[in-house]
């Protein structure tokens, strides 16, 4: 994996500063879940939390051979209020990547026939899509005053795709990574 022009290597670059903050971020709202009496939300967290670690782990591999000091600048949700709130916070974060950043980092890739960094930004889109989805169904619960049930949520260690255990497929149809090799939460 590598990549070679300025313009792509910077989209890594603040794909890589999201998704690193985005990791964090949710587990520190996995924990306020727990907090809030809302464990099966704060295991949902801690779910996706994983994937944006595959994403970030994703672009900073691509950028292997760029060795090097970099300031990074990349979008960054702030606020620890309640659960309610910080689900907003997820599903406006999500969606920011899934309509606006991933879209113009993916055009830019192939512009440039930037293979690899078109597969990192690729696997993160497709995930993305479905955590908005997930932190929905999350928060409509949580305004309501209710945890999410107790199934399972499983991540794709390749490309960050998350499912819950009634979904889980025999192959992830995003990255062909076998279903044995998906994490549990
Ligand atoms: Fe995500
Ligand atoms: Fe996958």
């Amino acid at each position: 994996m590598s990549v070679k022009n300025a313009m792509t290597a910077d989209f890594l670059r603040s794909a890589y500063g999201g998704e690193s903050m985005a990791h964090m971020r949710y587990l520190v709202w996995a924990d306020a879940a727990d907090r809030e009496k809302f464990p099966n939300i704060g295991r949902l967290f801690r779910a996706v939390a994983y994937a944006e670690w595959a994403h970030a782990k994703n672009h900073f591999t691509v950028l292997k051979d760029q060795v090097g000091d970099s300031s990074v600048t990349a979008g960054a949700v702030f606020g620890l209020t309640n659960t309610v709130e910080n689900l907003q916070g997820a599903i406006d974060g999500e969606l920011h990547e899934v309509d606006q950043m991933y879209p113009v980092y993916l055009n830019a890739a192939r512009y440039q026939e930037e293979k690899d960094a078109e597969r990192s930004f690729h696997f993160a889109v497709e995930a993305e899509k479905q955590h908005a989805e997930l932190f929905k169904k999350a928060q409509e619960s949580a305004k309501a005053g209710n945890d999410i049930g107790d199934d399972k949520f499983y991540v794709c260690p390749v490309c960050g795709y998350t499912v819950v255990e009634d979904d889980l497929p025999e192959k992830c149809p995003v990255c062909g990574a076998k279903k044995e090799v998906f994490k549990d939460f």
